[in-house]
């Protein structure tokens, strides 16, 4: 369980330990996976002193999360169990680029990330994102990925290293080349947790199942006319003065595996036909003050898990092991 989180660079390298993921076949035996999985983003994007290393630019709100009737015969979890007041919660959503300054009229996933603060003073959290599967199956090849883009640049020959990845990654051809209709709002876009959790009820039953967070306004897309008409920045301009005016929601559900679903590769997205247990309402009622500030305090790990629910991808512990070498390195910096 998450504790709360003083954000300094010495616990933030204590906290590596637990989730420490050993690189497999990695450029140099000498760093972590996590480590190079970080380096691989910067090689991509840059370094940027004291920001994320993946998803650097996003906006902090605030609300509430309220579990379903059905949500406790999933899980023991603490916020899934019935109760009399809302559960709050820390939203920050994002934009999927490491690149601090990209405009939000440029085509890309977007993230959402959830902190959910338990009434025992613990904290778990959601990471998603607004495409449904990832580029590739494990951590070790989302870095070879990376290192492939990041060797491809205007000038490298041809067949540059990410066409010849792609080769192989059917995947990650999907993902890159997928279109990804511009959203009216943060508050418009269907999010997916891609990674597999495994849930366990008070009488012990078992399932498998991946995240979905369903916007209550429904999908909107903007068309090309109106999006040539936004600023770089709309995307948080819209969200907070959303808010103002009324709550933004989600319904958030829970994706059943069946029995040949693989839950540990998150390319593979389970067919829409699968059965989806509604598990609660994000109500988000506020913009935070000063984002800037508090996004730098902010971690949301989705390997910061409360009894009840496990992971059961292996990518969960390499992300998480990941986005604490990204707080060491920003903190670090601040
Ligand atoms: C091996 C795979 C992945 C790696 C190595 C990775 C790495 C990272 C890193 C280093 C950060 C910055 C963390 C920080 O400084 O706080 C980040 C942020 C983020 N990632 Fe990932 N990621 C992976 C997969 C995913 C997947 C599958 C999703 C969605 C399902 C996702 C969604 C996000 C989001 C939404 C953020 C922003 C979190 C925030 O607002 O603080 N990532 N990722």
């Amino acid at each position: 369980m998450w504790k709360s989180l003083p954000v300094t660079a010495a616990l933030a390298i204590a906290l590596i330990s637990p989730f420490a993921v050993a690189a497999q076949d990695g450029p140099t035996s000498q760093t972590s996976l996590a480590e190079q999985l970080v380096d691989a983003f910067n090689g991509v994007f840059g370094v940027h002193p004291g920001m994320r290393a993946n998803h650097p630019k996003g906006v902090v709100l605030e609300g509430t999360f309220a579990p379903s009737a059905s949500a406790a015969s999933v899980s023991t979890a603490a916020h899934l169990q019935k109760r009399k007041t809302p559960i709050p919660i820390t939203v920050r959503f994002s934009a999927g680029s490491g690149q601090p300054s990209v405009p939000d009229t440029s085509q890309m996933p977007r993230g959402m990330a959830v902190k959910f603060s338990l009434p025992d003073g613990s904290k778990t959290d959601l990471v998603v994102l607004s495409f449904n599967g990832f580029p590739v199956a494990t951590a070790e090849e989302f870095r070879d990925f990376l290192l492939a883009v990041g060797a491809s640049g205007a000038d490298a020959p041809k067949p540059t290293a990410i066409e010849t990845f792609l080769q192989t990654h059917p995947a990650a051809r999907n993902f890159l080349e997928s279109p990804k209709p511009q959203p009216v709002s943060y508050a418009t876009l269907p999010y997916f947790g891609i990674n597999a959790f495994k849930f366990t009820n008070a009488k012990g039953a078992v399932i498998f199942g991946r995240y979905q967070l369903r916007p209550v306004a429904g999908e909107q897309f903007l068309t090309q006319a109106q999006l040539d008409t936004m600023g770089p920045d709309y995307l948080s301009s819209e969200i907070r003065e959303r808010v103002r005016r009324s709550p933004a929601k989600f319904k958030l559900l829970l994706q059943v595996a069946e029995k040949d679903d693989k839950i540990d590769d998150p390319s593979i997205a389970w067919p829409d036909s699968r059965k989806q247990i509604e598990l609660g309402t994000l109500t988000i009622t506020k913009a935070v003050a000063d984002s800037q500030a508090a996004e730098k305090k902010l971690l949301f790990m989705l390997g910061a898990l409360v009894p009840g629910i496990e992971a059961a991808d292996p990518m969960i512990a390499a992300r998480s092991a990941s986005y604490i070498v990204s707080l060491s390195r920003r903190a670090q910096a601040q």
